[in-house]
């Protein structure tokens, strides 16, 4: 089974609270969501694989690591997902994105799929999938499903909150995929909500009901 690695970060924890707050507004939510995305970011990529390659610094040749040829793939999965793709985006500027439309039907909870667009040859690339919110497992495992058919072997997921049930699903029906995020809550509410969470992420990124 992949690992789920919880952020202990002081300045995760931190920004998590604020984010959390019912009174942070549309601006700063979104902020702080961007900054949310290049913390976690950093430990998602942390061993990506590295290559050696030759430069030379003012001094002299030196052999010295860089990113492996793989491209990444950034696989966000709509609306959501957006504020994390933004703050990915400037960690690592040339990678491609992956665009996976999902909405959650109000009645059901399950994931009924709008979009996927996916950049060509996703078989020999690193994929990070991105969505703020872990709940039922859901969209993730849908979004996963596609990313598979599409070729995609070597997956990660990147969110901000999980909850219990959204591991066990995530896990029983991708363990392979490996889960990093900044907490893991009590539990979801009967809406499918996280609880204490920090409501309709979406809703609050863009500043919509
Ligand atoms: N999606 C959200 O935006 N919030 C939740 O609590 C669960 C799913």
């Amino acid at each position: 089974m992949a690992a789920v690695t919880v952020v202990q970060h002081s300045l995760v924890q931190h920004k998590l609270t604020l984010l959390r707050d019912r009174t942070c507004p549309t601006g700063n939510f979104r902020q702080l969501v961007k900054e949310l995305a290049l913390l976690l970011g950093y430990e998602v990529t942390r061993d990506l694989p590295l290559t050696t390659v030759t430069i030379e610094t003012p001094l002299r040749p030196m052999e010295s690591p860089k990113l492996d040829g793989k491209k990444l793939v950034f696989a966000s999965i709509l609306r959501a997902g957006e504020g994390l793709l933004a703050g990915l985006l400037e960690l690592v500027p040339a990678a491609r994105v992956c665009h996976i439309g999902l909405y959650r039907d109000h009645d059901t909870l399950r994931a009924v799929q709008y979009f996927f667009k996916a950049p060509e040859d996703m078989t020999s690339r690193q994929v990070i999938v991105v969505d703020p919110m872990l709940a039922t497992g859901n969209s993730v495992i849908h979004a996963i499903d596609l990313l598979k058919r599409a070729g995609a072997k070597d997956i990660r997921f990147l969110c901000i909150l999980a909850a219990p049930e959204g591991i066990a699903r995530l896990q029983e029906a991708h363990p392979d995929v490996p889960i990093v995020t900044a907490a893991i809550d009590e539990k979801l509410n009967e809406q499918g909500y996280i609880t204490p969470g920090l409501g309709d992420a979406g809703g609050r990124m863009f500043g919509t009901t």
